[in-house]
């Protein structure tokens, strides 16, 4: 099993229940201390991870910043140690094109794609000065496919963050920094895919979309994932986009 015994990982959108919460309970289970960041909407979900990790040992900080805010970034981010990036925080809008304003479409966007860039040109530097680090993005299965809801804005944005991971991976492996994507499937539930446990017909057909005949479960299935990308058995893995969606984007 990998070892993160010393390491410091910093987790973004970490508050309890959603699949940042997973990411930084299986590092921290691997032996990371633990950096969970979260915009203020989510602090009372980030305290509640915090006495969650503080409870396996690992030491743990909650940080209030919105990751597609440049100056809140850049000043809970200061005098951070950091080994580990998990780029977890992120929004959904489920909303046809025509009923979207503008705003709406640049929030996904700002959060998704300009939050996960912010983080890592916030923390990359001290990687490359050690030699040594691990960024990983938290993209989607409709990294590379569309969905079958009305979700452009976060498929547009996901696309982004997979071919945003491989240009980071492009500049930063040579310096020992790898630069990764996770790319999930439906994981239920989460904050943001309860809603669609209101009608059980789509999570039916979501389950019998995928190979493996059910969704994801955020308490176990992204774990081994994560802690292989943060940990130094995958020192040759950089630009990769990962699926763990249960076979959904392979037929
Ligand atoms: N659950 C899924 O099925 C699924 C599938 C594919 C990808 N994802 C991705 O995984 C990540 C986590 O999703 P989730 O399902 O756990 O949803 P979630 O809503 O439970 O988690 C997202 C977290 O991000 C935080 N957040 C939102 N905006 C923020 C901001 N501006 N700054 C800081 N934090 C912010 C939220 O408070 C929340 O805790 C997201 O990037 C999502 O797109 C989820």
């Amino acid at each position: 099993m990998t070892s993160l015994a010393g390491k410091s990982a910093l987790v973004t959108g970490a508050g309890k229940g959603g699949l940042g919460y997973a990411a930084a309970i299986a590092l921290a289970r691997a032996g990371a201390d633990i950096i969970v960041v979260e915009h203020k909407a989510g602090m009372r979900r980030a305290e509640t991870t915090l006495a969650d990790v503080l409870a396996l040992g690992r030491k743990c900080v909650a940080l209030e910043a919105d990751v597609s805010d440049e100056n809140q970034v850049t000043s809970a981010f200061e005098g951070l140690h950091v080994d580990v990036v998990v780029n977890a925080a992120g929004v959904m809008l489920r909303k046809p094109t025509v009923e979207t304003s503008v705003a709406e479409w640049r929030h996904v966007l700002e959060v998704n794609v300009t939050g996960t860039w912010l983080v890592a040109r916030e923390l990359a530097p001290q990687m490359l000065e050690r030699g040594e680090g691990r960024i990983i993005n938290v993209a989607s299965q409709y990294a590379a496919l569309a969905g079958p809801l009305p979700e452009p804005a976060y498929y547009a944005s996901k696309g982004a963050v997979a071919n945003l991971t491989r240009g980071l991976a492009s500049e930063w492996s040579r310096g020992g920094v790898t630069v990764n994507c996770i790319a999930p499937g439906v994981f239920y539930p989460t904050q943001m895919t309860e809603p669609l446990g209101a009608d059980p017909d789509v999570l039916a057909r979501m389950m019998n979309r995928t190979m493996a005949g059910r969704l994801g479960d955020p308490d176990r299935d992204l774990d081994g994932l994560v802690t292989f990308l943060a940990g130094p058995d995958s020192a040759y893995v950089t630009g990769a986009i990962m699926y763990a969606d249960g076979g959904w984007s392979a037929w």
